[in-house]
């Protein structure tokens, strides 16, 4: 499905949308370009969660955790770039079935871990500065999986 949104207050909205789609054990691929939207629509989401404190992507901590109606766990994987490196930050541990785990720039860890119950893609259209268009889809990915990816990685990489 698509949508194309005007305005960075318009995608916001979409976010607070979609935080009624989401729910607890879920996460979140949001992939594209620099500045297409990504940290906007989470600060959409947690609104909709009615998180009162700032939403920035994390540059400092790896992943930032956000509690509030629901507790929303908020990475970007641009300064991950290898398996090593995720690793070390212990993604894995934010996997949980009481948060949902919403991560930009997935595509950079698709190596390590791609099953999302949520992509949406994120890029600039043509007809204007300030809109975009937003894909995303849906995907049944069983919690046992994930989970079995995730320790089978962590097995095979030692
Ligand atoms: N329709 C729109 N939707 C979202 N943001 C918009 C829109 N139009 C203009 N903008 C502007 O584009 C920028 C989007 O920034 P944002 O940090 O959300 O991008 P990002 O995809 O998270 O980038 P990065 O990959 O660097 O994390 C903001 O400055 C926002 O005001
Ligand atoms: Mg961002």
């Amino acid at each position: 499905m698509q949508v194309t949104t005007h305005s960075t207050e318009e995608t916001a909205r979409f976010g607070e949308t979609c935080s009624r789609l989401f729910k607890p054990g879920d996460s979140v691929s949001l992939l594209g370009d620099l500045g297409t939207g990504k940290t906007v629509f989470v600060r959409g989401i947690m609104r909709g969660f009615n998180y009162k404190g700032a939403v920035t992507s994390p540059t400092y901590t790896l992943v930032h955790d956000y509690k509030a109606n629901q507790r929303v766990y908020h990475a970007d994987c641009f300064r991950l770039r290898n398996r090593a490196q995720v690793l070390s930050a212990g993604l894995e541990e934010y996997f949980s079935d009481n948060s949902i785990l919403i991560v930009e720039w997935a595509d950079l860890i698709a190596e390590y871990y791609d099953q999302w119950n949520w992509i949406l893609k994120f890029s600039y259209s043509e007809k204007s500065e300030n809109s975009r268009i937003i894909t995303f889809s849906r995907h049944e990915v069983s919690r046992e999986e994930t989970l079995k990816i995730i320790i089978g990685d962590f097995n095979t990489e030692t």
